[in-house]
């Protein structure tokens, strides 16, 4: 029997990267999952799939509506929607801070909204009513240069998620936020491929103390760890899924004794 037995997902940003990745393993531990994406190209392993942009309220809340009253019940919401983006301040058009804000933060905040209403009428299963998992970053944890828009949307998510954590907690939502470092998707390609960066790009995989890149089914699984009920008792955390990225600088003292 698999974790996420018959339980109802909803996926947004599921048509690549990490929202993918969790799709495929929740159908595989046996949840239903329903895929949300401004993108067509729907995920191996949904049984739904809704084409909007989580920007757009009237069509959030129609979308998760349809799926409650299809099935029942949302039980688990997986917000990895997002978008990359920022620069110094003092370049950075308000136009581009909107964009990266309105996705990451506010489009978090708008299905947790709408999930929510859903989740606080169905009965509890095993005293839960629902789980929340947002996908903020390491990025929401600690400054980086040139982060200004990401950073501060990822931030923002931190902390709705620990805010949602304490409003509902009393009525059976538990609410995470999973905090990745870098991980291999189409995203960190936009951000960090090309011949330019490369510089960057080694020095960034170096700080992982694993010395690689994350991978999205690595992310997925701690999402399926937080969506089942292995982590009943787990809410309100960020917890970085990074490698070792944000465990402490590390100037190679240790290399030099031969580790
Ligand atoms: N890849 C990383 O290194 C990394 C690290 C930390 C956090 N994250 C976060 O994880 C999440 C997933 O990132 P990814 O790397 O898989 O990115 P990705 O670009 O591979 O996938 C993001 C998906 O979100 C969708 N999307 C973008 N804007 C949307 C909108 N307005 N409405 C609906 N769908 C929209 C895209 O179409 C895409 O399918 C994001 O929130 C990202 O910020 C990624």
């Amino acid at each position: 029997m698999g974790r996420l037995e018959a339980k109802i997902a909803v996926v947004t940003g599921a048509a690549s990267g990490i929202g993918a990745a969790c799709v495929r393993r929740f159908a595989d531990e046996g949840a239903r999952v329903f895929g949300i994406d401004t993108s067509e190209a729907r995920a191996a392993g949904a049984f739904g799939w809704g084409r909007l942009d989580v920007r757009d309220e009237d069509a959030i809340a129609r979308t998760l509506a349809e799926v409650a009253r299809a099935h029942g019940r949302i039980d688990v919401l997986v917000n990895a929607a997002g978008v990359a983006g920022g620069g110094p301040v003092h370049l950075l058009d308000a136009a581009a801070w909107d964009r990266v804000l309105d996705v990451n933060l506010k489009g978090t905040f708008l299905a947790c909204k709408h999930a929510l209403a859903h989740m606080l009428a169905q009965q509890p299963i095993d005293a839960e009513r629902g789980s929340i998992v947002n996908l903020a970053s390491i990025e929401g944890l600690e400054g980086t240069a040139g982060g200004s828009a990401y950073n501060a949307s990822k931030g923002g998510v931190v902390l709705l998620t620990k805010n949602l954590a304490i409003d509902y907690g009393r009525r059976g939502i538990r609410a995470n936020a999973i905090c990745p470092g870098f991980v291999e998707t189409p995203m960190l390609e936009g951000v960090l491929g090309g011949e330019a960066m490369r510089a960057v790009r080694d020095e960034i995989r170096r700080e992982h103390k694993l010395r690689r890149f994350g991978r999205p089914e690595e992310i997925a699984a701690v999402a399926c760890f937080l969506a089942s009920s292995d982590a009943s008792f787990v809410s309100g955390q960020a917890i970085a899924v990074d490698g070792g990225f944000t465990a402490g600088r590390d100037p190679g003292v240790t290399a030099l004794m031969g580790l």
